[in-house]
């Protein structure tokens, strides 16, 4: 069964070709440079660019797969939650070629994609699994029991960890996107001592969490010391900043495994690709199957939405041609 995934949330337009749930082809047009000059996502330039980059990526999609439009049995797309320009693009796109093949469309959740895509690279990952998905939008805990019994465990009751990243980048001078730049100076940096930054962040007693605090005492740290900042100040605010971040991700994913006995644990989302997350993780690696997937996998991209919308057809959750998109709500997406 050949399923084309299509995913345009935010500020990257992802088309992926799956045949049975393997990826045959992955593309992915990033916008990075653009919204790099702004220091951030402009959302009225996402939703524009989306509209330029998803016909000539679905085209090449199909080129590289050797494959016609018309050979695809199934079109997933993002249906939220995400910038909702963006979202309307790839859905407006995709409901077009399901109608034009007579095709079912299948409307996929970004955030379960990113749960369950950790499956696309460990095929022999079984549930039940504690589920971290972290990226720029989102920080939540889940505990999943199989494609449709997905479980809210906890989330972050202010910024999503990415979005800290983000902002303590800019404020540091080093641009969009904030995390892979703040993980880089963290990891090459050999200075031993760190800022003692706010814990607030451990919530105690549940599984929520919160960055806003830690976010606005590196903000205030910087203000108070010589500006322009020096290297090694740059440095130690990154890592102290990485440092008590991925500690607290780390530390309530393995708390709830612990506490469900649940073994088996899977990480996603762009904060995924971190190193320093990567290896806290490592260490637990004698108690529990730990799953992070290639940073491609953790980043957005169409491989996701295709695998989720495969797993979805396969229960029969197909969608109705008029399904809305939605900016903000996690829900399941409904058959018809
Ligand atoms: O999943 P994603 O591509 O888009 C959203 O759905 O948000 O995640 C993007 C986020 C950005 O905030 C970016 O700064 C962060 O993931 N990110 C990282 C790393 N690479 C990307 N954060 C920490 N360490 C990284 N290596
Ligand atoms: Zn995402």
């Amino acid at each position: 069964m050949i399923i084309l995934g299509i995913e345009s949330s935010c500020d990257e337009t992802g088309v992926a070709v799956l045949r049975d749930g393997k990826i045959v082809v992955d593309l992915i047009s990033s916008q990075i440079t653009v919204h790099g000059r702004f220091g951030g996502v402009v959302p009225e330039y996402a939703s524009r660019m989306q509209l330029e980059a998803i016909g000539h990526l679905t085209e090449q999609a199909c080129r590289e797969a050797h494959i016609r439009l018309q050979d695809v049995d199934g079109i997933a797309v993002t249906i939220g939650p995400g910038l909702i320009g963006s979202v309307l693009v790839g859905l407006n796109f995709a409901k077009g070629i399901a109608y034009a093949i007579d095709k079912p469309l299948i409307g996929v959740d970004h955030v379960q994609a990113h749960l369950f895509s950790p499956m696309i690279e460990f095929p022999d990952m079984h549930f039940p699994y504690v589920g971290l998905v972290v990226s720029g939008g989102h920080t939540e805990l889940y505990t999943v029991k199989d494609f449709r019994e997905i479980e809210l465990k906890g989330k972050t009751v202010d910024d999503a960890a990415g979005e800290a990243y983000d902002k303590v980048s800019k404020s540091l001078g080093l641009g969009y996107p904030g995390g892979p730049v703040i993980d880089n100076i963290s990891m090459q940096s050999r200075i031993q001592k760190k800022i003692k930054f706010p814990m607030a962040l451990m919530i105690k007693d549940n599984y929520n969490f919160s960055f806003s605090g830690i976010k606005t005492a590196v903000i205030r740290h910087i203000k108070k010391i010589e500006q322009p900042l020096k290297q090694e100040d740059t440095a130690l605010i990154a890592l102290s900043f990485q440092e008590a971040v991925q500690n607290v991700l780390v530390k309530k994913t393995i708390a709830l495994a612990e506490q469900t006995g649940i073994n088996s644990i899977a990480v996603s989302g762009g904060v995924a690709a971190n190193s320093r997350l990567r290896q806290l993780f490592d260490e637990y690696r004698k108690s529990f199957n730990v799953y992070i997937p290639r940073t491609g996998l953790c980043t957005d991209n169409g491989s996701m939405i295709a695998f989720l919308g495969y797993q979805l057809y396969r229960l029969g959750r197909v969608s109705n041609i008029n399904i809305d998109g939605y900016a903000n709500n996690t829900r399941i997406p409904e058959g018809t």
